[in-house]
């Protein structure tokens, strides 16, 4: 089990929310923290509130969709509390999309840069020093129940969350036999400022909808606490859990997207299909 004591994490989208619910409960397990977030205001208040409750945490202004970025972020990180051991790439973006033909470009790049290639800067930027140390380490890459089921109306949003989840069950599978874990956390509505931070920082060739907009904000006020969030990912970062999902009332929905997938293998294109999958099921 992997000692949070003394170690250094790194938590992107930490101005609030899910992000700082994170940041504190490590906290809490004694780990120095590193808030990372586009909101230089929003993050030093976080920062500040932790520190007066006795952390160690340092706030930096910065843009999770910018590599160069990242690594100036890493290098600062380092030099105030040592190498990062948790990295949890957290920051993230919503999109009320419309029906897929209506998706502009530009909000769907947009989403991807944020939901998506933030992750693969992450582990770009961490990566090859964490496999170096030979360190016990874990990195936490926030997803969503939009990763595993596709709402109506999100498009562009549910397309970004897939595409981390395959990215972060991809880096699961590669870092098998070191001590590296790694996380997906895949919450419900939590009751953070996402729709006002969302709106923002998206470019857009049209308004956003107003009452999806309001929608979704509302959705969120009914969410669970990030405070709740937090020491359950904890738990998950010292039991080396892969999937984290903090809401209990979503299992029936995991369950029916794997239901329609077995059914499907009751129709056999070809009866003679031999593939050897052995190598697979090891990795799985
Ligand atoms: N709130 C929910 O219901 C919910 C559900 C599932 C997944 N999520 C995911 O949780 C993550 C955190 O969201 P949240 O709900 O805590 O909302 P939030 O608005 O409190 O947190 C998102 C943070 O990311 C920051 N951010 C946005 N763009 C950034 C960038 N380019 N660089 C650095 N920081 C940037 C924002 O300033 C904000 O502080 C996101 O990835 C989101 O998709 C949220």
């Amino acid at each position: 089990m992997i000692e949070l004591k003394g170690k250094t994490a790194f938590i992107t989208g930490a101005a609030g929310g899910i992000g700082l619910g994170i940041a504190q409960a490590l906290t809490r397990e004694g780990a120095a923290v590193v808030l990372a977030d586009i909101d230089g205001v929003e993050v030093e208040k976080a920062a500040a509130t932790l520190r007066d409750q006795g952390a160690k945490a340092l706030a930096l202004h910065f843009d999770a969709t910018d590599p160069a970025a990242w690594e100036d972020a890493k290098a600062q990180a380092e030099r105030t509390f040592g190498p990062v051991r948790i990295l949890c790439s957290n920051a993230g973006a919503f999109g009320a999309s419309g029906p897929v033909e209506s998706i502009e470009p530009k909000l769907w790049r947009w989403l991807f840069a944020i939901n998506a290639d933030a992750h693969l800067h992450a582990a770009r930027t961490f990566l090859p020093e964490l496999k170096a140390s030979g360190d016990e380490a874990h990195i936490v890459n926030t997803i969503s129940m939009a990763g595993i089921f596709a709402a109506p109306m999100a498009g562009a949003y549910n397309a970004t969350k897939f595409a981390a989840l395959g990215l972060s069950m991809t880096l699961r599978n590669e870092l098998i036999g070191t001590k590296i874990g790694v996380s997906a956390l895949c919450p419900g509505y939590v009751a953070t400022r996402l729709a006002k931070t969302s709106l923002l920082n998206q470019p857009r060739e049209q308004p956003a909808d107003a009452a999806a907009t309001e929608a979704f904000a509302s959705a969120l006020r009914q969410g669970m606490s990030p405070g709740r969030i937090g020491p359950r990912v904890v738990e998950a970062i010292k039991a080396n859990e892969f999937y984290i999902f903090p809401h209990q009332s979503y299992r029936p929905v995991v369950e029916a997207v794997h239901h329609r997938q077995l059914a499907s293998f009751n129709h056999q294109a070809d009866p003679a299909d031999q593939d050897d999958i052995s190598a697979l099921l090891s990795i799985i």
